[in-house]
This record gives structure tokens, C-alpha cells and sequence, in this order.
């Protein structure tokens, strides 16, 4: 399945940076969802460019759901929504058509599709694809919740600078939800705005990482081996612009740990099995545990910067040098981390309905 994924909610995105709309489909989702569209926006704000430390392409980016919704619920067919491109500067790509930005998919994109492809504003290939995302997300995300289901992202780390770790889930998580640049410790915020100011002014541009916590997943879901929540997860994170890598638990930090460390022992609380320590994650076998799911996403550096870097003319394979116009975030962290929101809760919603059933996201009625 091309740009998609999903087995029973499946989600297909499509559009480019600077073509009328950019949209997606979410065919399998349960009838009866909330479709709220204050909601939706809330969270398409936290997507959206603001401040000196995002591109100043400014859009209202309005959600526009055109098909499976009727009377503010989900139908159960194809769920459609559709956002407006309003603010394509196209000229800025004219100039530089077959410079290959480094880090960027104009080669790529020109090898596959041999010159059809839509070059402006990265095509296929830009950040505003996640738009959609965001809005499908918003509907699963609400669902979940209703369901004791909750999701939440905090910039882990960002152009070097720690934030601290969770430590209460149940206070964090729903408080992380509204915030736009989502920390857990306001100064390390501050210190981060600061330094991409500085990468800005620069002409430069800096990474990070998100770290995610989902609370109230029922134990016994996802499939063992390629099904694994991991696998489907990870899938899904990789495909989102500028991630280049997704740990679960203490991921790469076990392997320096002896198996009596990495090992999170069971107990038993009122009543409930539970593990003393996380480092897994909330995932044995590929299976959730019932404990908290948590899993670290590294997104990199926005590779379109001013400062003048080596390319080629892949029309006429000459080497030159670039130097990135246009509008660009020198930072996509603290954006990407509703989008890791919103694929998470539309996989997870998948991974729930494979194992109880469609309906059984269904909220009370
Ligand atoms: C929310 C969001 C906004 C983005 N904004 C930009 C941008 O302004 N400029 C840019 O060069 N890349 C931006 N990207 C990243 C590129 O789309 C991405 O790096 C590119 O498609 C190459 O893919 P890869 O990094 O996964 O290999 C953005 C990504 C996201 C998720």
C-alpha cells in the first residue's frame, strides 16, 4: 500500500506543498466518533508555524472534512479532510529547480519520478503533508481519550538541550496536550527557543528529540513478529519528514545495561500485574504489558538552510553551490511533535480495533 498504512483503519494521505489542498482518507474507523471542529483546530494549532522559531509561511489551515462525517459524528466510510494551501510562494522554487537541496528529496523525488514530480515547496514531500495527519489524528485522539486512552509528546531534547524526564503521567500528559512548544521544565524551553533563534540567525538549522507516553493501553495489544506495536509504530513515525530514528523504552540504552538492569521485574498492585521499572517500554514481544507505552523519536535538522552548501545541477550534473530562499523552520521539532501525536493515536487505533473490534472505539451514546 503506497502512502498509506493501517490494516483495519487505514489511512491514505495525498497533495502537494503548493497545490490546491493537501488531504487524507481514514477508511475503518469506528461510526459514532466525535467529530469536533474546535477540537480539530486546537490541534492543528499545535502543528501550525508560530513565533520566531517557525517558518513564516503563515496558514489558517482549516480542516475541511467532506466526506464520512454527518451530524458531527463519524459515518464508518471513508473519513475525507481536505486543507487549503493558501500561501505558496511558488517563485522561490522557480529559481533553483534542479539544485538538489542536501538532506532534502528534490533528487530523490527527480530519480523516481524522472521529472513529473511537482518541485515547489517539496512537493510530495513537505512537512505540510502532516496537516491532514493532524486533523485524522485529532478524531482518533479524542476517541481514545474517551476511551481512558491518553497521548502525549514533550521535546525530549532540542539543539542539544535536555528537558527533564516525565515523572507523573497522569498530571503531564493531559497538560502537554495544549501547550505549543510542549517541555516539561520551562527553563530548558527557554534555553531551546534561544538556540534556534540562534541557528536562525546563523542560517542554520538544529534537530532533536520527541519522547512519547501513551497511558491506558490495555495489555495484550499488537501482533507478534511484523505486526509487532513496535514495527507498526515505527513504520509510521519513519514516514514523517525528518525523522530518522525511533526507540522504545531505554531502546539503545539497554544494550549497555546488564539483563538484571534492562529487565523491568513484575509485581502485583491492587490487584493488577505491573512491572517495578519501564525500561521496555509497555512492549514485551511486541505485545503492550499494560504498562505506560514509551517510545523516543529523533527528528533532524530542517535541511533547507541559508548558509551555502555543496549541491549538483541534477539537470545538467554539474556540481554548484546552494544557498536555501524561501521559508523554511530552522527547527521542526517542537512542530512534529503533534504529528507523532496524531499517527500515534491513528496506529494505535488500528492495533485496538485488529484486536476488540471496529466498534469498540465507539464512545458512549
Ligand atoms: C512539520 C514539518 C515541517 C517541515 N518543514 C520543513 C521546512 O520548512 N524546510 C525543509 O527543508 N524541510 C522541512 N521539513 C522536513 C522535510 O520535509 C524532510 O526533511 C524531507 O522531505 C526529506 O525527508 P527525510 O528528512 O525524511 O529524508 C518539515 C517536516 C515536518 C514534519
Amino acid at each position: 500500500m503506497k502512502n498509506g498504512f493501517g490494516s483495519s483503519v487505514r489511512v491514505t494521505l495525498f497533495g502537494e506543498s503548493h497545490g490546491p489542498y493537501v488531504g487524507a482518507v481514514a477508511d475503518g474507523l469506528a461510526p459514532g466518533l466525535p467529530v469536533d471542529p474546535a477540537r480539530v483546530q486546537k490541534r492543528m494549532a499545535l502543528r501550525a508555524a508560530a513565533g520566531a522559531i517557525s517558518t513564516p509561511r503563515r496558514e489558517p489551515d482549516e480542516a475541511l472534512f467532506v466526506s464520512g462525517v454527518y451530524e458531527g459524528r463519524t459515518t464508518g466510510t471513508p473519513l475525507t479532510v481536505l486543507i487549503a494551501n493558501t500561501s505558496a510562494k511558488s517563485a522561490d522554487y522557480e529559481k533553483t529547480r534542479a539544485m538538489a537541496r542536501p538532506g532534502h528529496a528534490d533528487y530523490t523525488a527527480f530519480m523516481k519520478y524522472g521529472g513529473y514530480e511537482d518541485p515547489r515547496g517539496g512537493g510530495h514531500f513537505s512537512g505540510r503533508l502532516t496537516a491532514p495527519l493532524v486533523a485524522l489524528g485529532a478524531v482518533a485522539l479524542d476517541a481514545l481519550g474517551e476511551k481512558g486512552i491518553l497521548i502525549g509528546t514533550h521535546i525530549r531534547s532540542l539543539a542539544g538541550i535536555a528537558d527533564r524526564d516525565f515523572s507523573d503521567l497522569s498530571r503531564e500528559l493531559p497538560a502537554l496536550g495544549e501547550k505549543r512548544f510542549a517541555v516539561l521544565d520551562a527553563s530548558a524551553g527557554d534555553r531551546m527557543r534561544r538556540a534556534v533563534e540562534e541557528a536562525a540567525r546563523a542560517g542554520d538549522s538544529v534537530g532533536g528529540v520527541l519522547q512519547t507516553a501513551v497511558t491506558g493501553l490495555p495489555p495484550g495489544v499488537g501482533e507478534p513478529w511484523f505486526d509487532s506495536v513496535e514495527s507498526a509504530l515505527s513504520r509510521v513515525l519513519f514516514g514523517i519528514p525528518a525523522v530518522k530514528g525511533v526507540e522504545f523504552g531505554d531502546g539503545f540504552a539497554l544494550c549497555g545495561m546488564r539483563g538484571s538492569e534492562a529487565n523491568d521485574p513484575f509485581a502485583v498492585e491492587n490487584g493488577r500485574v505491573i512491572t517495578r521499572t519501564n525500561r521496555n517500554g509497555g512492549v514485551n514481544g511486541g505485545i503492550t504489558n499494560g504498562m505506560p507505552l514509551l517510545f523516543n523519536t529523533a527528528v533532524k535538522p530542517t535541511p533547507s538552510i541559508a548558509k551555502p552548501q555543496d549541491t549538483v545541477d541534477f539537470f545538467q550534473t554539474k556540481e554548484a553551490v546552494i544557498s536555501v530562499t524561501g521559508r523554511h523552520d530552522p527547527a521542526i521539532v517542537h512542530r512534529a511533535r503533534a504529528v507523532v501525536d496524531a499517527v500515534t493515536a491513528l496506529v494505535l487505533a488500528d492495533l485496538l480495533a485488529l484486536r476488540f473490534g471496529t466498534d469498540w472505539l465507539r464512545g458512549a451514546r
